[in-house]
């Protein structure tokens, strides 16, 4: 398990500035030492001493040399109380990169101290996990569920980490720009180490120490490919759901999305299947060892056996938290909302079907007629575009409990969803 990769001998580095620095004093440092070990060298074999002790002296002087090299590399250890974990292979401060091209990147290191003073290290080799999907697609139910298990943190979606991917896909589309670049000096190396740096940082940093590091930021799927590229370990849930119901979500709610009308429900069906169309082709490409297709429907009919699965393609050992996320919301180191995320009302409630065919009967007779073809998404990832709605399936009995359970009580609902919306961090903090 991740918390038991106890690694105290990882350097202490948050800071991209001082990180430069240090690396530069410890290559330094491994110079000299290599200076001086050459020169013990040469005494030894100037000296005039039979063969047999010569070899002995030689033998000594390669295992004093090795115990140097050691622990001189070992310089900058996490002190006091604190034990440092989750940095698997963190010994060097240029960690080899396992991907397919073998290639070295260098990889910066940084820390969050959890609450009870443990120190987390993450660096590019850390195994993150990110969390995609057309908004309104159950994204926030995905990542509550996996804030539950004990050994995960992912947080309020950040904004930022899919601005930056996509100001990164900017400039190398445009060849003036990426040209400008190179003659600048700021190579793909560089740039793949600066912006995976930024990502590494606030993902890390903009909640509490865990071993694992979630995030979900619905749009990074786009860029799938490439943020395994700046961190070959990570592994991509893709949140799929039934493109009219996502749409029938964006609509009612006015969730503003770039390119999408909210007037027409035909123009955003034709939107969410080019974006659903583009990441499941990063999903394809980044294979199924990385991601994992999560269809909405399928978690809410039947959690229990959906999140064994997610948890195993995780390497997540199994915690029966994650089937009751709604018990830790809000509460002192448990699952942090946003109040001004559109899900974070209905994230509170357990696991339910209330919003499988909401909407059905809703959109216009012309668009359902023509679904098919305007929608050629829903088909390919198994939705019946005639369907409505297409039968999704039973729910389990714990699912049809907690629904009832809703209904039953639906102003308290109502209240919890309100209070969340009501917390503001910023209130908190200043309080
Ligand atoms: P509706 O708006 O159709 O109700 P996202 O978080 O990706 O924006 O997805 C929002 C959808 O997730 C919402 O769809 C919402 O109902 C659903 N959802 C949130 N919490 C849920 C829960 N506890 N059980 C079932 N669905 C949930």
């Amino acid at each position: 398990m991740e918390k038991n990769q106890n690694s105290s001998n990882c350097h202490k580095k948050n800071d991209d500035y001082r990180t430069t620095e240090s690396e530069k004093n410890s290559l330094h440092k491994s110079i000299q030492s290599v200076v001086k070990f050459e020169k013990i060298c040469q005494i030894v074999t100037t000296m005039s001493l039979s063969r047999q002790s010569r070899k002995w002296l030689l033998l000594g002087v390669v295992i004093l040399g090795l115990c140097y090299f050691v622990l001189h590399s070992r310089g900058g250890e996490v002190s006091g109380n604190s034990s440092s974990k989750n940095c698997p292979e963190c010994s060097n401060s240029i960690v080899k990169n396992n991907n397919a091209s073998g290639k070295i990147i260098s990889s910066r290191k940084t820390i969050n101290i959890a609450p009870d003073g443990t120190v987390y290290e993450y660096d590019r080799n850390s195994p993150i996990i990110f969390i995609g999907g057309v908004p309104r697609s159950g994204t926030t139910l995905m990542r509550a569920m996996l804030d539950a298990h004990p050994e995960v943190r992912c947080g309020e979606e950040t904004r930022v980490v899919p601005r930056i991917l996509q100001m990164k896909s900017k400039w190398m589309k445009s060849e003036k720009e990426s040209m400008r670049l190179e003659e600048a000096g700021i190579t793909g190396d560089v740039l793949d180490s600066a912006v995976s740096a930024f990502i590494l940082e606030v993902v890390a940093r903009h909640g509490e120490a865990s071993p694992r590091l979630c995030n979900k930021d619905p749009f990074t799927l786009k860029s799938g490919t490439y943020l395994k590229q700046l961190f070959p370990k990570s592994k991509f849930l893709f949140m799929v759901r039934d493109g009219r119901a996502t749409v029938h979500s964006i609509i009612t709610r006015k969730v503003t999305i770039t390119g999408f009308d909210l007037k027409s429900y035909k123009q955003s069906l034709t939107k969410w299947n080019a974006a659903i169309s583009a990441m499941n082709d990063q999903c394809t490409e980044l294979g199924s060892d990385h991601c994992l297709n999560v269809y909405y429907e399928q978690l809410v009919l039947h959690p229990r056996k959906w999140l064994t699965k997610i948890l195993k393609f995780l390497e997540l050992d199994w915690n029966e938290d994650v089937m009751h996320h709604e018990k830790q919301i809000n509460k002192a180191h448990g699952i942090s909302l946003s109040k001004v995320e559109r899900s974070s009302d209905q994230v509170v409630k357990p696991v339910n079907i209330e919003a499988l065919a909401k909407w059905v009967g809703i959109i216009p007779d012309d668009v359902v007629e023509d679904m098919a073809n305007i929608a050629p998404m829903l088909e390919k990832m198994g939705y019946d575009p005639n369907g409505n709605p297409p039968n999704y399936g039973t729910p389990d009995e714990e699912v049809v409990k907690n629904t009832n359970e809703i209904k039953a009580h639906k102003d308290d609902w109502e209240k919890q969803g309100e209070i969340v919306k009501s917390n503001s961090k910023k209130k908190v903090a200043a309080g």
